[in-house]
């Protein structure tokens, strides 16, 4: 099998590139467009099939239309080479024990470790400080001259600053960041266009294009971590002083570089960037450790076309191919139900994936999902799994169409999807079990009313039989009734009595959020309550009242509205303080007059003398928002103990980190940090 495919995926580029020479080189097609089309579509789906026969020459990592004219030539003066793969900490060891055999050392080696990017490796020349050329790696010998489209790529640099030498020839990694890759996706779908499968695709594909326009206009970035050729050859004498001297003309290196010293340290890196890696702005497959004195680079030297004095440690595979069996659709809290596909189990990313949410059905639609394909997965880190795309080439005959339900499975009400929404939802309400299931977890979740030891299974019990239908119902709960349960004993029954009766001293945003107000999360419902301080005000405001509300924009605010125009959702509230729910006030903050106004903060790792809750509800009085990951547009970032990689983004994209002794002096202080 993978013989024939090896075979026709070579005739189908011969074959590409011959119908590309005839219609752009000579001007004489021989064959109808569609025709041409055909062989690409063929060639893109033998590719996605056997992802190990991809090459970069391959006509499909073109993007857009056929190229007027091919790329011109460059001859490397200095080979681009690869680096030698570690999978295991073995790997590493052994590679540390080749090198200080090889310079007959026994102290500890000093490394330059840096993440290992997954875009497009380049080389990009300057003649006196100017911008003269860029070109692809190729076969390491002969590359593709793309400068007229990497010199539309803003973080490469048309003039270097300081002195800089005659002739200076960078290596570097062309890449899109995720949230790049992510917009560009969308709007090539918009447009009807094809998307791209990966940002290293991506990234590729928008550099080995012709037209420097659809260059321009992806947000592409430039790393560089090496040199060709230099004239005259004044070197720096280390890799990590080489770095900081090309910062010094103007270029962009990677922030989380650091200098490691033995193979533990390596190793240390090595897992505290996998960590990190999930929550990086960018793509990277693993760790590069380099030798970081030059004179030992040079003694070390190269084997084949690796450099001796360097490793690859790469990162397990974050996707894998499995088989999409089904697709079921659960109800959630507000009724929506959501596809879900179940996969033949897979191990990927650390684990074994066997459910991934679909999203909605036009994620559906988009992907061109159906039962029985050959789906890729993608589990990276600790983020939920993801099916990414579908192989086609493989796809079965008669593999089912996948169709959303006309009543939802849970109640059999009639599921409607409305005009200019994703999604679609069940009409049952309150009489869907599935919904109110959902609800109620969600009302004695952790951060709701925090009833501990009511779990997601007693929950199913409680709505099975029939003994809780509203959250109020909790609140009538006696051991007796509960001791009847599954796997619920005497003593758990009246510890979860216990724990109920605990949960009815509560907070007005805690009571907010577990009232399950669509759009309202814990933010917001943190928000309503600093604005109106009890939930009367609230219960008695209208939208425009209501929209007053920081952050709350129209949407929300008429969610809200209409949650409380509900007599049953009024009554609600009644029932809970009827049966002892108490939720002091709140005392009222003015967002636009507060001093922390306009500042947004991430809390990352352990704090020692406050709660994370504490924290923010300290910060948000002071009129600054606490959002969960780290941004651009973060002004701070709180590090406790053992913060892990939200500090590492913070660090990667420059944002200022303040410890928890900083913290507490500004809530103190009333007054930002540094001011
Ligand atoms: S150093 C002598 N450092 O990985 C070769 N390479 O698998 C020196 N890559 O072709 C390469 N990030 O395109 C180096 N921080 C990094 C890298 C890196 C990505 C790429 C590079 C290279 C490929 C080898």
């Amino acid at each position: 099998m993978n013989d024939e495919a090896q075979r026709r995926i070579a005739e189908l580029r011969t074959l590409i590139v011959h119908h590309d020479q005839r219609y752009h080189g000579l001007d004489e097609p021989e064959i109808p467009d569609a025709d041409y089309d055909a062989l690409v579509r063929e060639l893109r789906a033998l590719e996605a099939g056997h992802p190990e026969l991809v090459t970069a020459d391959s006509p499909t990592q073109r993007v857009g239309a056929r190229p007027a004219t091919g790329f011109g030539v460059v001859l490397h003066r200095v080979p681009m080479l690869s680096l030698g793969n570690g999978f295991s900490d073995d790997d590493v060891l052994d590679f540390d024990r080749r090198v200080r055999k090889l310079l007959g050392r026994d102290a500890p080696v000093e490394y330059a470790a840096e993440p290992k990017l997954d875009g497009l490796a380049i080389s990009v020349t300057y003649r006196d400080g100017r911008y003269a050329q860029a070109a692809t790696r190729g076969d390491g010998s002969r590359g593709e001259d793309v400068s007229a489209t990497v010199a539309q790529i803003r973080g490469v640099p048309k003039r270097l600053t300081g002195a800089a030498p005659a002739l200076l020839e960078v290596r570097g990694e062309i890449i899109l960041p995720l949230d790049g890759f992510q917009r560009l996706n969308e709007t090539m779908a918009a447009r009807g266009e094809k998307t791209f499968v990966n940002p290293r695709n991506a990234a590729a594909g928008s550099v080995r294009q012709l037209d420097p326009e659809v260059t321009r206009a992806r947000p592409l970035e430039l790393y560089v971590y090496g040199l060709g050729s230099v004239e005259p050859d004044a070197l720096p004498a280390r890799q990590s002083e080489l770095l900081e001297w090309l910062r010094a003309f103007g270029f962009t290196t990677n922030p989380l570089a650091a200098i490691v010293t033995g193979p533990e340290a390596c190793l240390d890196y090595y897992r505290r960037l996998g960590e990190a890696r999930a929550s990086l702005p960018y793509q990277i497959d693993g760790v590069v450790y380099k030798v970081n004195e030059r004179q030992a680079q040079e003694h070390l030297g190269f084997i084949a076309r690796e450099p001796r004095w360097a490793l690859a440690h790469k990162f397990p595979a974050e996707e894998a191919f499995t088989l999409l069996r089904d697709v079921e659709f659960q109800v959630g809290r507000t009724g929506v139900l959501t596809p879900v596909a179940r996969l033949e189990p897979v191990f990927v990313g650390g684990a074994t994936v066997s459910n991934a949410t679909l999203h909605n059905m036009d994620e559906v639609a988009r992907k061109d999902l159906r039962i029985g394909d050959t789906v890729v997965v993608r589990r990276a880190g600790d983020v939920i799994p993801e099916v990414v795309s579908v192989v086609i080439g493989r796809r079965p005959a008669g593999a089912g169409a996948i169709i959303l339900p006309v009543t939802c499975p849970s109640c059999g009400s009639p599921v409607v999807r409305e005009e200019g929404e994703a999604v679609a939802r069940c009409t049952g309400g309150f009489r869907c079990n599935a919904q109110r299931r959902e609800a109620l977890k969600h009302f004695a979740g952790r951060r709701a009313l925090d009833i501990d030891g009511l779990g997601d299974r007693l929950i199913d019990q409680l709505v099975e039989r029939d003994m809780v239908r509203s959250p109020a119902d909790f609140y009538t709960l006696e051991a007796g009734s509960l001791a009847g349960l599954d796997r619920m004993g005497e003593k758990s029954a009246q510890n979860l009595v216990d724990a109920i009766a605990a949960s009815r001293e509560t907070s007005l945003p805690r009571l907010l959020l577990g009232l399950g107000i669509r759009d309202v999360g814990e933010s917001t419902a943190l928000a309503l309550a600093q604005h109106f301080g009890d939930i009367d005000a609230l219960m008695a405001a209208d939208e425009a009242g209501i929209q007053e509300v920081p952050d709350v924009g129209p949407i929300v605010a008429a969610h809200v509205a209409r949650f409380f125009a509900d007599e049953g959702n009024r009554q609600l509230v009644e029932a809970l303080r009827e049966r002892g729910v108490r939720w002091p006030p709140v005392s009222i903050v003015r967002a636009t007059e507060a001093p922390l106004a306009g500042l947004v903060f991430v809390l990352t790792g352990t704090l020692s003398g406050l709660t994370r809750e504490q924290a923010t509800e300290a910060l948000t009085a002071l009129g600054a928002k606490v959002v969960g990951s780290v941004s651009k547009k973060t002004s701070y970032v709180v590090a406790g103990e053992e913060a892990g990689s939200k500090l590492d983004k913070a660090r990667a994209l420059g944002v200022p980190v303040i410890d928890e002794a900083t913290l507490v002096g500004v809530i103190a202080d009333r007054k930002p940090p540094g001011a």
